[in-house]
């Protein structure tokens, strides 16, 4: 059975948060990617979203909460936390912290680690829905693990249509790439570039972010090389039109790009663009035919792109 296409009206709303009661599946927009929802405390649920996935069980999943109170109930918030919070939420920020066992959250969730992660979207459909369901929502990226995310309803039923009840149609997303992951155990530390870019955050923080160092190994698909794959092979750094490739341009330099990222060269539109570019690019290579990609610069959401680009490009298992 394929998936219901719902409006983004009250009464859409309604019927998601009656499915995920039910402990169905339901993709919704947010301002990032769509994330597939999903009830955070039925055990049921979110073995679902793993099996609909085809994602490890070792890789945690993230919580959509409505605002920061709701928030506190799930996780400590120290003052690295407390002060992110309130720049950047409602908005494309994840905190990973210490999670509250009472929280009544499922197990799953967590994948056993002590922390966990959560984010209030700003998104009307997204906020409309945690209202109607009136919990806490799993919502990874809508999107078989490790291929591109979804930024539109069409991307969630080419990826999951028959493995979902519902996609909650909200049109394209507005940032376009995933939200940036702090974590604040014991320091502030980047553990995914995002669509809120770094700069902001330290600025808010007075502070430089830690990332995480290579040594702390794998616990997200994200962190994984390969991810965020599409079938064509990537080749990066692409000023010229390579012979025989598509070629994914960014800003004014790119006469003959198959697609333009950014025409202007603005790396927030470029971010909108990126999911969409790559899948359309993806259907129309022909077999063997690589997609190459314009250099973009490294500063702001093009941290968010590049990252995302060299995943793409990583060499597959
Ligand atoms: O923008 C987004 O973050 C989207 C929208 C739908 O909200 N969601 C999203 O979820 O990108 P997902 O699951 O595709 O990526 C979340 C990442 C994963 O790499 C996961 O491993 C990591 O967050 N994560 C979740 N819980 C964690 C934890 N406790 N510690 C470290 N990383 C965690
Ligand atoms: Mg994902």
């Amino acid at each position: 059975m394929s998936a219901e296409l719902l409006p983004p009206d009250a009464a859409g709303l309604a019927r998601a948060a009656e499915m995920l009661r039910d402990g169905g599946l339901v993709a919704f927009p947010t301002e990032t990617v769509y994330g597939l929802g999903a009830d955070a405390t039925s055990d049921r649920a979110v073995a679902r979203v793993f099996e609909a996935k085809g994602r490890p069980r070792f890789n945690p999943l993230i919580i959509h909460l409505p605002d920061i109170a709701a928030a506190r109930r799930v996780a400590r918030f120290g003052d690295a936390a407390e002060r992110l919070a309130d720049a950047f939420w409602p908005g494309a920020l994840t905190l990973v912290l210490p999670l509250r066992p009472e929280a009544g959250l499922s197990p799953l969730v967590s994948a056993g680690l002590p922390t966990v992660a959560l984010r209030v979207p700003d998104h009307p459909m997204a906020q409309g829905l945690l209202a109607a369901f009136g919990g806490p929502v799993v919502g990874p990226s809508a999107n078989p693990s490790g291929s591109v995310s979804p930024t539109r309803a069409a991307h969630v039923l080419a990826g999951l249509g028959d493995r979902i009840a519902a996609v909650v149609d909200g049109g394209p997303c507005a940032v376009g790439v995933e939200s940036t992951i702090v974590g604040t155990d014991p320091a502030p530390t980047l553990l995914r570039p995002g669509g809120l870019p770094v700069e902001a955050i330290e600025a808010c923080l007075g502070a430089p972010l830690a990332s995480r160092g290579a040594e702390a190994g794998v616990t997200a698909p994200g962190q994984l090389s390969s991810h965020y794959a599409p079938g064509a092979q990537v080749v990066l750094e692409a000023s010229t039109p390579p012979s025989g490739a598509l070629w994914l341009g960014f800003g004014p330099g790119c006469d003959g790009a198959t697609l333009n990222l950014s025409p202007s060269g603005d790396l927030v539109e470029a971010a909108a663009n990126l999911f969409h570019a790559l899948r359309e690019l993806d259907a129309r290579a022909a077999p063997g035919q690589p997609i190459a990609v314009a250099p973009v610069p490294d500063h702001g959401l093009g941290r968010a792109i590049n990252d995302r680009l060299r995943r793409a490009a990583a060499p597959r298992d």
